[in-house]
């Protein structure tokens, strides 16, 4: 049997591709490598080399709403959703109707699975912290969020983080409908900040490091925002194994952080990685007219300790390997 991933040329279905791959599985990826998105075509991808699988790995540049369209003629084990519009936090905040195409994605693949549910074993498809409630996210009363601050069975729910979240949310709840009204078996990730070396420049973790490559002398390093605004990083590796260690135990589409349960600014990042390169002694500021988003987002770790899981990458170490791999393929 099989692996299908949809969205897998991008930057967490290239590492998923990587782990099964090794593991003897078959891939199938479906991917547009949509504009906007951090989708790659898989003769292009430099963390690791797909095709050299041959017959085990299969990708379709098809927008996966065209897939949809067939009924499946053959078995999965598992079929892993990532398709969707991202694109970092200006096309969050700056194209809110091109990343709603989410919502239609995430519609079409659930419709798709109640017609196609005998032929799939079970789902993992991906939510994220931006659909958790931004008022719990603000300077001065932020906390890790809980898994339970977002609660289908309550009269009234948190405002998500723009289009983006709205979207994240609209997938949960219809995941959550598929295992209560057609028993499907899912399980939904709310990853925090997930980075590693070969992410989209358009993300924060692998830009700070190349700019910090190229800084010279003790000019002000800049970033994005205040600088002051924390997030939670973890990294993509940490990611894949976790997320297939809960799905083991979690089938009944209930969401599941993956973080690491702490919070670190982005100006406390960029120091980390100039200190890491020897370049010190410089002042890191904001830059206030690129958006920041949320203050403080950060996921609490208790139902991952729940399932054993814990990330094992430090930051320090993510930050060793993207800057080796930034200085050989830049
Ligand atoms: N990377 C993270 O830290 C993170 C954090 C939270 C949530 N997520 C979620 O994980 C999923 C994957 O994120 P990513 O970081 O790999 O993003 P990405 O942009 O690198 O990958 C998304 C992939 O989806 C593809 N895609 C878009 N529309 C499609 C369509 N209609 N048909 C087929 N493929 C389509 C793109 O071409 C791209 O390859 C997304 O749902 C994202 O919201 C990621």
């Amino acid at each position: 049997m099989s692996i299908l991933i949809l969205g897998g040329a991008g930057f967490v279905g290239r590492y998923y591709t990587e782990y099964f791959l090794k593991k003897g599985k078959n891939v199938e990826i479906v991917d547009n490598l949509a504009p906007l998105s951090g989708g790659i075509h898989p003769r292009k991808w430099k963390v690791f080399n797909p095709n050299k699988f041959k017959k085990k790995f299969k990708f379709s540049k098809l927008d996966c709403r065209k897939f949809f369209k067939k009924k499946l003629n053959k078995n999965y084990e598992l079929v892993i959703n990532l398709a969707a519009i991202v694109g970092g936090r200006e096309v969050i905040e700056y194209n809110p109707l091109a990343v709603a195409e989410d919502l239609e994605i995430d519609t079409a693949f659930w419709r798709w699975v109640v017609k196609n549910k005998s032929k799939i074993r079970h789902i993992i498809t991906y939510s994220s912290s931006a659909a958790y409630p931004i008022n719990l996210q603000k300077k001065g009363r932020y906390r890790l969020l809980k898994e339970s601050d977002i609660d289908f069975s309550k009269n009234y729910m948190g405002k998500p983080d723009l289009s983006y979240g709205w979207a994240k949310l609209n997938n949960e709840y219809l995941a959550s409908l598929a295992y209560e009204k057609y028993g499907i078996k899912n399980t939904i990730f709310r990853p925090f900040t997930g980075y590693g070396s070969d992410q989209d420049l358009n993300y924060p973790f692998p830009s700070i490091i190349k700019r910090a490559l190229s800084h010279r002398g003790n000019k002000k390093f800049i970033v994005w925002g205040s600088g002051y605004q924390m997030r939670d990083f973890i990294h993509i590796k940490d990611v894949i194994r976790g997320s297939l260690l809960i799905a083991k135990k979690v089938k009944n589409g209930k969401a599941v952080n993956l973080s690491s349960g702490k919070f670190l600014s982005f100006i406390n990042l960029s120091k980390k990685i100039l200190n890491i390169l020897g370049k010190r002694n410089i002042q890191v500021r904001g830059n206030s007219t690129k958006p920041e988003g949320v203050f403080a987002r950060g996921g609490s770790r208790s139902l991952q300790i729940k399932y054993k899981f814990f990330p094992k990458i430090s930051i320090e170490n993510g930050i060793n390997d993207a800057i080796d791999f930034l200085k050989k393929n830049s």
